[in-house]
């Protein structure tokens, strides 16, 4: 990306940053201590629209696949969970301090975007050799190699502008704490890094009670805790968030057959959901983790460049044979199709709820000029909107207000609808359009004599005038999961 494009880009998101937070969808966390670094909170419209992403998510898993149920596993796991699964010997990041700034910074990241640099100056070449030379390093754990590279090509911390570095150390992302009142007994336990863990030891539990068959799937929606050192790009990369994973089991051998159907359909949500095709795209990896067969990540083009929104993996056997070992009990399911035990290969679909807002919120995000007047507004599928319609009286007299609020008792049970009867009509439609409401509901004058209303719609600004009896009827239709599943 050149730099003028990518200064444009970068002036987009703060935008959005500013936008979200003006207009209650995210706020810094604690903010009136100044905040806390790459942890965040939802506001009253940002909870609506996660809360819907998330049952959207939940809805396409659960219902559209019979063989496919869910768990609610706690955050807190028996720590050697974390051993099995190799998070406490492996889940690192290289990292470098400066000792001058006294700031922390992975040193993957230093060389990767002083790479970029070279890059954006013309010199395509050496970036390759570098980042090239980077993975080498990181392959062999050379960490005092990847050191003399930051010295070496001078790089400085942007703090103090110095090269007075630390050595290059590995720093494990996952949180503890203790567990136990007495300090003597308190034992380590860690915020689980990722949900997948919950449905792996639970894997047994929810086939027996549940009596699922292979190939079936657990689905969960819940927090995972990194330590991230590189903390950016607003909501992006948080060090609190919420995942929702789902587990597929499936007989050894026919994993890629099953990986293939997954990542394809997974490619199909986002473009249902409304995420334009050249916006989004598949990374297939090339380098495996050593439990993987075959990884891919759907990638939307954010306003900071192509990044990972959801990972899916093919993960072998690899999770539910590390815990029979380390637990000692048999993970093995009886196949009565075939006459055999075997320990089933899982594909992994792992999609974070608050990266899916920022891309929701990215794509949604409108600004255009009509007749020489700038407007901003929320263009978010009806279905996923925080607020579906709101209803304004014209005026605050004449008995409309009445009118409008026997419309609003007829809808709020179903809908999440605003009543608004302050300031201007033409104030009320762009207060709505800020937040992103698909449909604005006036009663006018011309209501009380023959019981319709005028239907102002957001994206075109064009209105028409509906029967108040066919507002409920018109909601569920356009609101409807059901036009976002016919897509899938
Ligand atoms: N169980 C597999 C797993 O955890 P991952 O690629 O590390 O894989 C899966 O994470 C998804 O979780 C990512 O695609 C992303 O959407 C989300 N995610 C991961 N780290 C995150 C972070 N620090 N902040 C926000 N979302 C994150």
């Amino acid at each position: 990306m050149a730099k003028t494009e990518q200064v444009a880009e970068n002036a987009q998101l703060k935008d959005i940053i500013a936008h979200a937070k003006e207009y209650g969808f995210v706020y810094p966390s604690s903010e009136i201590y100044d905040g806390l670094q790459a942890v965040y909170d939802y506001g009253a419209y940002g909870v609506e629209l996660k809360n819907n992403l998330k049952r959207l998510w939940w809805e396409t898993m659960t219902r559209l696949n019979s063989n496919i149920v869910g768990i609610d596993a706690s955050i807190f796991m028996h720590p050697t969970t974390w051993k099995a699964s190799g998070h406490v010997d492996s889940f690192n990041d290289p990292m470098i301090d400066n000792k001058d700034s006294k700031k922390r910074y992975r040193a993957d990241v230093l060389v990767e975007e002083h790479a970029a640099n070279i890059e954006n100056a013309g010199d395509v070449e050496r970036a390759n050799s570098l980042t090239a030379a980077l993975a080498r390093l990181l392959e062999a754990e050379d960490l005092a190699g990847v050191r003399d590279l930051i010295t070496n090509e001078g790089i400085k911390c942007p703090i103090s502008g110095t090269s007075n570095w630390t050595d290059v150390r590995q720093f494990n992302l996952m949180f503890s704490t203790q567990i136990g009142s007495v300090s003597e007994d308190a034992s380590t336990i860690y915020l689980r890094p990722e949900t997948a863990q919950g449905i792996f030891v639970n894997f047994l539990n929810v086939q027996k009670t549940a009596r699922m068959k292979v190939p079936f799937g657990i689905a969960q929606i819940g927090k995972a805790f990194r330590n991230e050192i590189v903390a950016r790009q607003f909501i992006f990369r948080m060090r609190e968030f919420e995942q929702m994973e789902m587990q597929f089991f499936v007989r050894p051998g026919s994993e890629l057959e099953w990986y293939k159907e997954w990542s394809e359909t997974r490619m199909k949500w986002h473009r249902a959901l409304g995420i334009p095709e050249n916006k989004l795209r598949r990374h297939d990896h090339e380098k495996l983790a050593h439990y993987a067969n075959a990884a891919m990540d759907i990638e939307y083009q954010f306003p900071f460049g192509f990044k990972e929104v959801e990972g899916i993996h093919s993960r072998t056997d690899f999770d539910l044979k590390s815990h029979q070992e380390f637990s000692k009990k048999k993970q093995q399911y009886f196949d009565p199709e075939i006459n055999q035990n075997y320990i089933p290969y899982v594909i992994e679909t792992s999609i974070g709820a608050d990266r899916l807002f920022l891309m929701t919120l990215c794509n949604a995000y409108v600004e255009e000029e009509v007749d020489g007047k700038q407007r901003t507004y929320l263009k978010f599928h009806p279905a996923i909107a925080p607020v579906k319609a709101a209803i304004l009286p014209l005026t605050k007299k004449d008995g409309l207000p009445e009118k409008a609020m026997e419309i609003v008792e007829n809808l709020k049970y179903d809908f999440n609808i605003i009543y608004e009867e302050a300031a201007s009509i033409g104030k009320r439609y762009t207060r709505q359009d800020l937040i992103g409401t698909p449909y604005c509901i006036a009663v006018d004058h011309q209501t009380l004599e023959d019981n319709t209303v005028t239907i102002r719609h957001r994206d075109t600004t064009e209105q028409e005038r509906v029967a108040i009896s066919d507002l409920h009827g018109r909601l569920t239709q356009e609101c409807s999961f059901r036009r976002i599943f016919e897509r899938i």
